[in-house]
């Protein structure tokens, strides 16, 4: 794979991992905002102008590729690389991943718009039970979605000082406090002065959904513009709601991936707040 012959990680890197639709756009921008925000203020901010896609780069997109360069000064680097197919470096660096997870039907339901979003207009929409079956097969770019989740669980219990996992359900019910959470766990803690001043409260606006999915930029933007993987800002922003899937699933398919939730997590300690 071409990543795990590009990518050097250093032991300073940090690494946000996800399956798609879990908030890993929300995770970029809150992240950058927290590691850089002794350079920009609320008005300064690059997400202001900027996709947090193009802030933070992809692993196994943007990184392979030849014209690629790191910025020296942003640690940050993401992927949606299963667990035990991330780079060798990664494992050997001992470098920090925060992952970021989501209830099962909301993660299956924002996909399936991004999904539709992504299609050509001429094309008809994949219809929704199709890609129902296949998420509950595991048929995916980066495999089940159940496995995806539960190995970082599991790291994340083995050594919780290098992986930190976060569900996208309490990052919204606590923004606050996951922002302090991030920002202790990249080395990088708000003094107290911060505190006093309200830095992570400035951090929780700027990244919000109401506030990102609102910018120009992410209203008519493109990204990766040049290339054939040229996409517009605006899929990444749908509703940004928990329990979405409420609107769109019926009983026998709530039921259908509650089972599987339930047969892959049961005993390992993890759960989601029903909404
Ligand atoms: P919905 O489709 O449920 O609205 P990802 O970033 O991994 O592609 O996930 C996309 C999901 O995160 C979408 O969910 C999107 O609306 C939501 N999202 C994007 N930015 C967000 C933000 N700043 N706060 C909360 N949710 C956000």
């Amino acid at each position: 794979m071409k990543s795990q012959r590009h990518f050097q990680a250093q032991s300073s890197d940090i690494i946000l991992s996800s399956a798609p639709k879990t908030g890993t756009t929300w995770l970029k921008a809150l992240t950058f905002a927290i590691v850089t925000r002794r350079h920009f203020d609320g008005s300064t901010s690059p997400l202001l102008t900027t996709v947090p896609h193009e802030c933070v780069p992809f692993l196994e997109v943007d990184a392979v590729e030849d014209s690629f360069h790191r910025s020296p000064k942003l640690p940050l680097l993401a992927t949606h690389l299963p667990y035990t197919s991330l780079p060798n470096s990664i494992m050997s660096s001992h470098c920090k991943i925060v992952y970021i997870c989501r209830e099962p039907k909301d993660a299956f339901i924002s996909l399936w718009h991004f999904i539709c979003k992504l299609a050509p207009q001429e094309e008809e929409h994949v219809p929704l039970e199709e890609a129902l079956d296949m998420f509950c097969k595991g048929i995916s770019q980066y495999g089940p979605y159940w496995d995806h989740v539960l190995r970082y669980w599991k790291a994340s219990l083995e050594c919780p000082e290098r992986v930190l996992f976060l569900k996208y359900e309490d990052l919204k019910s606590d923004t606050l406090h996951y922002i302090k959470t991030l920002a202790n766990f990249m080395g990088c803690p708000f003094s107290l002065d911060e505190e006093s001043e309200g830095v992570a409260q400035k951090i929780m606006n700027l990244c919000s959904f109401e506030t990102l999915s609102n910018l120009k930029v992410n209203k008519t933007g493109m990204h990766r513009s040049t290339t054939p993987l040229a996409t517009k800002n605006d899929v990444y922003f749908r509703k940004g709601n928990v329990g979405d899937w409420k609107n769109h699933l019926t009983d026998e398919m709530v039921q259908r991936v509650d089972q599987i939730t339930e047969q892959k997590f049961s005993g390992t300690g993890l759960m989601f707040p029903q909404p």
